[in-house]
């Protein structure tokens, strides 16, 4: 197959092509490396790093130089994905100077090629200034993690018609200030649906339906690395947990035992100069 590098461009062009987008997050090189290789559209450098592979108990603790050093990995993983760098909590929320610096620090150190940051109307004047110096956009609404205290907790969003509404009209805004794709995470299907419809840029859910544009999963949940807990939103392809723990076992086993290293996995040197040796 013929690839070329995505872009923005193309992840809009799919949408106005009716082809479904494919996204996953990765925060290294070997997970980038085969998330390309199986055609995976968008990679995203999520903030769940910060969960699934450095331990905290949420998203708030991690730092634009912890996002730096994971960008970095996967876009040398990469090649033709588009890499988009998620923009930490206080990264982008203390000024438009700040959050442009921060933005271009995925673009300049990392080599993504655009970032994501979360919010609606509360971040409008912040992602149009980032938008104005050059830097892909995706907006982020819903349940958004970073403000997990003011959402009070990990729930499902715009329930009701007020809260809707606002979904609706935050999707619209951030279409507007040029934004070139949305995602809607855990809201209620119809409401994607209703913001699919109504947006020209496209929308990748994660718990929002099967009638967004695209879909989004943290990789650890659908490989099942990741059991603190599991979104209601999040399937499981394989359980690579109890594989890895059975390797781990089976090593631990055999290097007790004796059993491991075997001839096959030890060098030799030639008996005549081993017999010179006093
Ligand atoms: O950080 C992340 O992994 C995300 C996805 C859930 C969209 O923001």
């Amino acid at each position: 197959m013929d690839r070329k590098k995505i872009t923005p461009l193309d992840i809009q062009a799919m949408k106005k092509e009716g082809r479904k987008i494919t996204m996953l997050t990765a925060y290294d090189y070997p997970i980038a490396l085969l998330e390309d290789r199986a055609g995976i559209d968008i990679i995203l450098v999520g903030d769940s790093v910060g969960m699934t592979v450095l331990g905290y108990q949420n998203t708030l603790p991690v730092t634009m130089d912890e996002m730096i050093h994971h960008t970095k990995a996967v876009t040398r993983g990469a090649k033709y994905a588009l890499i988009i760098g998620d923009m930490p909590f206080m990264s982008y929320n203390t000024s438009e100077r700040d959050a442009i610096l921060n933005a271009g620090r995925f673009m300049k150190e990392a080599r993504a090629d655009a970032i994501k940051l979360e919010g609606g109307a509360s971040v409008k004047d912040i992602a149009k200034a980032i938008i104005k110096a050059g830097i892909p956009v995706m907006g982020h609404i819903g349940l958004t993690p970073q403000t997990i205290s003011m959402l009070g907790g990990f729930k499902v969003q715009g329930k009701d018609a007020e809260a809707a509404q606002k979904l609706i009209d935050d999707a619209l805004l951030l279409e507007d200030i040029g934004s070139f794709c949305v995602v809607l995470e855990a809201i209620p299907a119809p409401i994607a649906k209703r913001i699919t419809e109504r947006l020209a840029i496209p929308t990748i859910g994660i718990g929002a339906g099967v009638d967004c544009d695209g879909q989004v999963l943290v990789v650890h949940d659908m490989l099942g690395l990741f059991d603190r807990f599991t979104p209601k939103f999040a399937k499981r392809y394989v359980n690579l947990s109890e594989l890895m723990l059975k390797a781990f076992e089976s090593y631990r086993e055999e290097v007790s035992k004796g059993t491991f290293p075997t001839d096959q996995h030890s060098f030799h040197i030639d008996e005549k100069e081993l017999s010179k040796i006093k």
